[in-house]
């Protein structure tokens, strides 16, 4: 099997190092890649994920039998579309089903449609009504514009005049959601599917915020831990039955012929648990903590969602934890410096430690050097989320570049120390 993956962050190194470690694989190459993804396959730097002639164009060079798709942005363009097409297999929802993604205003009225319990929301084309609404409210909102934003299309905030400020931005060529603010503690569940079956992988958290304790600015994710040690059974069950279940339920009645991962972004208040969103794609950083926890040959589970063989296929998740800590660069979520060198990172054992780069390149001289705000994600492997956490701080220590930063406290809210 020859297999392109399509982006350059930590997420896409962990899933070509998943497939490097397939016994299916007879090419692997990666558009554009990173320095990581480098070691391990072809990097195509010239490739452009989001224009589909060029990622065709690839395919028929280097006879891709296999695209494995990272991010939303494509999908939202309908690059799986463009590839089936031209019957080239490929792991992702064609361009009307991203639009749970790609769309807030689209997946709120799913959402409501088949009864899955969601903040209630109101949208907004107009910025007057907008702003009269805002003034009249005495309750706490969030403002989340309807497309894509790469992480930056959602406001929390208290003060009605910053909200008044971001959405009028907004409104300028988008229309909004302003939504009811849930509290609670938020868990990632992932669901493989290859549009006749699902099955759930094991349950991630996210820490988004860039400040220790969850303060600070939203980040595209600063760490993750996978399992989530509070979510026990009767949780478990209860996610599935008042979110996991409908969602899957309405694919099928909107005829939405889903192949890929969707990725439920879940809010557990004290009412029970809350669907904030729906991302058509893994999640950065969950990704990275998710797949070594996977022990089923990647290439076989792909190819058996692509052939609707997904109910058939044997899939074995491993018994440990994984704790994975984001390094990002000096100034991010803010401007930031690229193009700082890294220091040569050890080698660690692979039962231990995985380090996975983000957006990383080199120079003449081989040295790896940054390129975007979040730089790698390293990961500790153990017995327990306590003993994953030890080694992946022990080796986060030894990951660094002038200015590099890191939270110290990730998944600490789930230890009681
Ligand atoms: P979204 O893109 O909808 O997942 O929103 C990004 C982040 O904003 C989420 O991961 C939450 O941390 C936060 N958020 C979104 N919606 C809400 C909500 N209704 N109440 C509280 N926080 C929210
Ligand atoms: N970790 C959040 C996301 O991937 O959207």
């Amino acid at each position: 099997m020859k297999v392109l993956v399509l982006g350059s962050g930590a997420r896409e190194h962990s899933v070509t190092w998943k497939y490097a470690n397939s016994k299916r694989i007879s090419g692997l190459y990666i558009a554009p890649g990173n320095c990581g993804t480098g070691e391990l396959g072809t990097n195509l730097p010239d490739v452009n994920p989001e224009n589909i002639d060029s990622v065709l164009a690839a395919c028929e060079e280097y006879g891709i039998n296999q695209v494995f798709v990272g991010s939303e942005a494509p999908l939202a363009l309908g690059i799986v579309d463009g590839l089936k097409e031209k019957g080239i297999p490929v792991f992702g929802p064609h361009k009307a089903a991203a639009r749970l993604e790609s769309s807030k205003t689209f997946s709120k009225n799913f959402m409501e449609k088949y009864s899955i319990p969601t903040a209630r929301a109101k949208e907004f084309s107009d910025k007057d009504a907008f702003c009269k609404y805002i003034d009249e409210i005495d309750f706490r909102v969030v403002i989340k514009k309807n497309g894509l934003a790469a992480g930056k299309g959602v406001l929390e905030s208290e003060d009605k005049e910053e909200i008044k400020a971001f959405g009028t931005k907004v409104l300028e060529d988008d229309t909004l959601l302003v939504e009811e603010f849930l509290t609670g503690f938020e868990v990632s569940i992932f669901a493989l599917t290859d549009g006749l079956d699902y099955v759930l992988l094991p349950t991630c958290a996210d820490f988004k915020k860039a400040g220790e304790n969850d303060k600070g600015l939203n980040t595209g994710g600063m760490g993750a831990i996978c399992p989530v040690p509070i979510i026990g059974s009767a949780l478990m069950e209860e996610i599935k039955k008042t979110i996991v279940v409908p969602t899957f339920d309405g694919m099928t009645a909107e005829n939405l012929g889903y192949q890929g991962i969707l990725y439920f972004g879940l809010m557990i208040t004290e009412k029970g648990p809350y669907l904030l969103e729906y991302n058509t794609r893994f999640g950065d950083p969950e990704t990275q903590v998710l797949l070594p926890l996977i022990e089923s040959d990647f290439g076989n589970l792909i190819e058996a969602i692509l052939n609707q063989k997904l109910g058939a296929f044997p899939l074995r998740i491993s018994h440990k934890s994984a704790l994975g800590v984001v390094v990002a660069a000096e100034g991010y979520p803010g401007d930031y410096e690229k193009g700082l060198k890294v220091k040569p990172i050890p080698v660690f054992p692979e039962d231990s430690n995985l380090v996975f780069h983000a957006s990383t390149v080199t120079n003449e001289n081989r040295d790896v050097l940054t390129s975007g705000g979040r730089c790698f994600t390293v990961v500790g492997l153990g017995q327990n989320i306590l003993n994953a956490r030890t080694r992946a701080y022990e080796a986060v220590a030894r990951v660094n570049f002038s200015g590099s930063w890191f939270r110290s406290d990730i998944g600490k809210k789930y230890f009681n120390d």
